[in-house]
């Protein structure tokens, strides 16, 4: 079991535990719980898929993010239910692609079906769609879905700010969360409170193919806290309450990815880890 620890932080108005993986969450609309911890799994796939994900589960991981793309959604819902974890513990994300767009609700009917779930947690658009006029019928029928219980939120991926406003503008409903690259290096204050004002909860993606994991800040203090450079990547994304959702399909690095909890970076930690994104 991981360590339990007594640092917490004020989240949606609600003081968590962010030294113990089941606590560590960020409140999305209606009350989900997201937990800021993921594993990622583009490129996973096949066998190979299924044993990570499974892995991941028995890490310690309870969010798992696929999407229509990355063609291994079977293989994520048969680990979901090889792992004997009961479903609702479970964090699903799915995404549906750019092509889909107009056949949004046959795309998650089909996710559905594929990952052999009655919902999922968060659908997100992959990306936004390629005509801008269809931005805003898209989001719509992402509500619907959720309005449907197909998901129980609804998000989108690599939107900028000012997409976002289009969203929010038509519907007067906020994704519920902007994934979107990020890591050390493409640390950006002004973004991350674009979000925050928003009430949109930002995920990172690819943490380590945007890091340079050898930079000498990350160095020390990986040793400073006797972890790894990749673990403090990690832990200053929860720190930043922003969900991170590593892939690895190395059982050895999944459960390092997951053991993060352990401990916590200082304040002056924290700059110098953000200064690395100026
Ligand atoms: N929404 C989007 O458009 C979008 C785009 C990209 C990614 N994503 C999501 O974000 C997830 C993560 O991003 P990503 O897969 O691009 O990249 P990533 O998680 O930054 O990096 C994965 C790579 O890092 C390696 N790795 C894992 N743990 C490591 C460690 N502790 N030390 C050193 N290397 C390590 C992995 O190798 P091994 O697997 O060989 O261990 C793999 O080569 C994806 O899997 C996907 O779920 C979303």
């Amino acid at each position: 079991m991981l360590p339990i620890m007594g640092m917490s932080s004020v989240n949606g108005g609600r003081t968590v535990d962010m030294n113990h993986s089941d606590h560590c969450t960020a409140v999305l609309p209606g009350g989900v719980q997201i937990p800021l911890l993921g594993f990622g799994t583009w490129q996973a796939t096949g066998e190979d898929g299924y044993r990570a994900v499974l892995a991941a589960l028995d890490s310690g991981y309870r969010h798992i993010d696929t999407a229509t793309m990355y063609g291994n959604e079977e293989q994520v819902g048969r680990a979901v239910r090889d792992s004997g974890l009961r479903r609702e513990v479970i964090f699903i994300t799915t995404k549906l692609p750019p092509e889909r767009v107009g056949w949004e609700r046959k795309t998650i009917e089909e996710s559905l079906r594929t990952l052999g779930v009655d919902y999922v947690d968060l659908w997100l658009v992959h990306w936004p769609p390629n005509d801008a006029g269809d931005l805003i019928p898209v989001w719509r029928e992402m509500l619907a879905a959720r309005d449907d219980n197909l998901a129980r939120t609804v998000g989108v991926s690599n939107f900028s700010t000012a997409q976002i406003d289009e969203l929010i503008q038509a519907t007067e409903e906020a994704p519920a969360v902007n994934q979107i690259k990020w890591g050390p290096r493409l640390y950006d204050r002004q973004r991350h409170a674009e979000h925050r004002d928003r009430g949109v909860v930002l995920e990172g993606y690819s943490p380590f193919k945007t890091t340079d994991l050898s930079d000498p800040v990350l160095t020390r203090i990986a040793d400073a806290h006797d972890v790894s450079p990749a673990q403090v990547v990690l832990r200053w994304h929860l720190d930043h309450e922003i969900v991170a959702i590593p892939k690895s399909v190395t059982p050895e690095r999944i459960r390092a990815n997951a053991d993060i909890f352990g401990f916590s970076l200082t304040p002056e930690e924290m700059r110098d880890i953000d200064a690395l994104g100026s």
